[in-house]
């Protein structure tokens, strides 16, 4: 197809406008100096935890952490009700790090908690107790979601 005569003046117009920067640069958010690299961004290690929870944990626990998974009536014991405030409170961080990595014979409790060392680093159990610790403080088993407010 040939392009006619007249057209041809805004076609070029049309080409070489692309590559020229803007005449005043004013409305032009000016980019920051060194830009962030991915690596430099923060960890988002809660939502890091969601995602693994939701994995490895919630046929037994639940998706709201009471202990109610698909797979929970099988257990010869029930799940621990992770949205407990008193039984997450009275365990630090490290020892809910260790429940999780070496399972609850380990702890005292009953060998239906497995063991995650097989499975996750430690740094991923650190995301889950994080993630026990922020999600499900608001749904307690034997409360109501808005006791605490
Ligand atoms: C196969 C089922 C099963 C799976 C999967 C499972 N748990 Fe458990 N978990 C249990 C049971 C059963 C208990 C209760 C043990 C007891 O009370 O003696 C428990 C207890 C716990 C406790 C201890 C609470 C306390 O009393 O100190 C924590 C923390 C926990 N689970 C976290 C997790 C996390 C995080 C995951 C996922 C990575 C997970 N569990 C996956 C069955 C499971």
């Amino acid at each position: 197809m040939k392009i006619r005569a007249t057209l041809l003046p805004f076609l070029i117009l049309l080409l070489t406008a692309r590559g020229v920067p803007a005449a005043t640069g004013d409305d032009k958010p000016t980019p920051p100096a060194s830009p962030l690299t991915v690596a430099q961004l923060p960890e988002f290690q809660i939502s890091k935890g969601a995602v693994l929870y939701e994995r490895y944990c919630t046929f037994c626990h639940g998706e709201t952490g009471r202990g109610d998974g698909l797979n929970a009536y099988l257990l010869p014991a029930k799940p621990a009700d992770l949205g407990d405030r008193q039984l997450l409170a009275a365990k630090s961080a490290a020892e809910l790090a260790q429940v999780i990595l070496k399972g609850g014979q380990a702890a005292g409790l009953s060998p239906a908690m497995p063991a995650f060392a097989p499975t996750l680093t430690p740094a991923q159990a650190g995301f889950l107790v994080d993630h026990l610790q922020n999600a499900f403080k608001h749904s307690p088993a034997n409360e109501s979601p808005d006791s605490d407010l």
